[in-house]
């Protein structure tokens, strides 16, 4: 019976001993009601009465032996079940972020906030007017009466009869100088409308930039220095400027202000177009009807006004060849600026 039990012993310790080994099946064939020591057990009856007990005590040591392995064997499955859980689930706190793409200023922001810049340099405050305006501000009070020819170059969008969406940044002169006496000096960005058709330079909503200033003995001279400073801080130090005669019906007299081609210097390119000269801005003294439409006295006050198209600079400056994409919001063209 002894062999028997150390039988049974080093049988159950090698099984246990295996990594794979099925733990509840050698525990019910060792262990079991059923099972191998169980048997053993058993069959003590026949024994003598002192064998009984040295076998009984051997028994029960094979028994707690057999069981302690069980145990270790449980204790380190779920230790190894721990460690693979633990390795599964490892975070790594020293591998570098994802970056954010951040994201910038479209390049119309970003000329326009260049051309605040520029102006706010010089003492001009910003002022912002509506978009939604009445036909009064956008028209008549810039000496543009109804039915005036001057109108078809503007023609926008109409809402009623007498409010429109704004076609140029000049009605915020009218509602500044309706407000405000003299001195004034304030430029006014935004967006303005045209009912013109989608092309590789027009497009029904576009971005101007207004200037006024208004004061006693302002003269083209100031009105000039102003452009001349502009035309460098925007273009470059070399940048001269040229004032073309032209027609505008809220100033007298009016020009077309062109800037020396920043490509070639004035010699004639392609950006150019072998002139040498880049149209940017319109111009003007403030008409005295628009002064007195506005209440304020043209024998004391005199002043100019400017007004130029964002997306004009801006593809200049960018040499975009085409507006659209200005608008298309392609981050492929966008991510560039
Ligand atoms: N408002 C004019 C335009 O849209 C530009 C301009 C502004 C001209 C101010 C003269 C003075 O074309």
């Amino acid at each position: 019976m002894r062999e028997t039990l150390e039988k049974i012993k080093a049988e159950a310790l090698e099984a246990l001993s295996a990594p794979d080994a099925n733990i509840e099946e050698l525990r019910i064939k060792y262990l079991g009601k059923k099972g191998e020591l169980t048997a053993v057990l058993r069959g003590m009856g026949k024994l003598s009465a002192e064998e009984r007990p040295v076998i009984g005590q051997l028994a029960n040591e094979v028994r707690a032996e057999i069981e302690a392995k069980i145990e270790a064997f449980q204790s380190a499955a779920k230790e190894r079940e721990l460690d693979a859980k633990l390795a599964a689930e490892k975070l790594d706190v020293t591998i570098p972020g994802e970056k954010i793409r951040a994201g910038h200023f479209h390049p119309l922001s970003l000329v326009q906030r260049q051309l605040e810049d520029i102006f706010l340099g010089m003492g001009y405050s910003i002022v912002e007017g509506p978009e939604v305006e009445l036909d009064y501000y956008n028209f008549q009070a810039l000496n543009i009466p109804k039915d005036h020819p001057a109108r078809d170059t503007q023609d926008t969008f109409y809402i009623t009869e007498n409010i429109l969406l704004r076609s140029q940044t000049s009605p915020v002169q009218a509602r500044v100088m309706e407000k405000t006496q003299p001195p004034i000096k304030i430029i006014s960005p935004g967006r303005v409308y045209r009912s013109d058709a989608v092309d590789a330079t027009h497009s029904p909503l576009f971005h101007q930039l207004e200037g006024l200033v208004i004061d006693k003995n302002i003269t083209m001279g100031d009105l000039k220095g102003t452009l001349e400073m502009f035309a460098k801080r925007m273009f470059g130090e070399q940048t001269e400027i040229r004032f073309r005669p032209h027609h505008f019906p809220f100033t007298e007299p009016s020009a077309e202000v062109d800037v020396s081609c920043f490509v070639c210097g004035g010699k004639g390119c392609r950006l150019c177009k072998g002139e040498g000269w880049i149209e940017v801005l319109g111009a003007g003294m403030v008409h005295p009807n628009v002064l007195r439409n506005c209440g304020i006295n043209p024998e004391v006050y005199s002043g100019f006004a400017f007004g130029l198209g964002i997306e004009r600079i801006a593809m200049l400056k960018y040499h975009i060849d085409d507006m659209r994409l200005l608008y298309e919001n392609d981050v492929r063209f966008l991510g560039q600026f």
